[in-house]
């Protein structure tokens, strides 16, 4: 199966755009990229934009099954209104798993710059699993040496790593939030960051430098024991 990852678009955003985004031109680009793929679904990878970019941008979403890990900027309520899963776990909090293609899905929600207690717990008992895992969240787990990560980390990224190495096995991450293209391995974990589709940091430990030359998305491919991924970066 082949799955857009989709993540940090900040619809209508003034950051983004004092930072040269033209964000719902970006989101044209890649919605027009994705029709030249066979794409399974969509997964958001959080941080979609304002409220009022919400009706224009869901209807584009309405012939794909999608799903979505909310990010800091995002508010959970508003994006229940649009997203329509039976299978999640929490009332409040957006987060679920699914097996598929000889893995375990899981998607998690980390708005509140972490994963809380509850949503933890519910984690532990989604590892204890024999099938590869494959975890959609907002917030990078393992750290990287860039400014964004010392301003705007997941809180417990600790408790969180520690649950997915727990299993043992084969732990493949993907997330967003750094603007920036970054893949790492510790131990079992493999952790992709995909770049945004607005604006990109470079990587940079000590300063904030942006800039908005691409609208960027990523192709994941999970096949029965293997998972691939490829970045698309549109100029714009
Ligand atoms: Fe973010």
């Amino acid at each position: 199966m082949i799955i857009a990852y989709i993540t940090d678009l900040h619809l209508d955003e003034a950051n983004a755009a004092e930072l040269g985004a033209n964000t719902r031109r970006n989101w044209e680009r890649i919605y027009d990229d994705l029709q030249q793929h066979e794409v399974d679904m969509i997964v958001l990878g959080g941080d979609i934009g304002e409220g009022e970019a919400m009706p224009w941008f869901f209807n584009h979403l309405r012939p794909y099954a999608w799903h979505v890990t909310p990010g800091n900027h995002d508010i959970r309520g508003q994006i229940r209104n649009w997203y329509r899963n039976r299978n999640m776990e929490s009332q409040n909090a957006i987060y679920f798993s699914v097996d598929m293609e000889g893995h375990r899905l899981i998607f998690l929600d980390s708005a509140p710059d972490m994963v809380e207690t509850e949503q933890l717990q519910w984690l532990r008992t989604q590892v204890q699993t024999e099938l590869p895992l494959v975890v959609f969240i907002h917030h990078p787990v393992l750290p990287v040496d860039t400014w964004v990560d010392k301003q705007f980390p997941l809180k417990n990224r600790g408790a969180v790593k520690n649950v997915l190495k727990s299993q043992g096995g084969d732990v493949t991450i993907f997330c967003g939030h750094y603007h920036l293209e970054h893949t790492q391995q510790d131990g079992t974990i493999t952790q992709h960051i995909c770049p945004s589709a607005a604006f990109n940091i470079l990587e940079d430990p000590d300063q904030f430098k942006a800039e908005a030359k691409a609208a960027c998305y990523q192709l994941i491919t999970i096949e029965e024991g293997e998972v691939s991924r490829q970045v698309i970066r549109l100029t714009v």
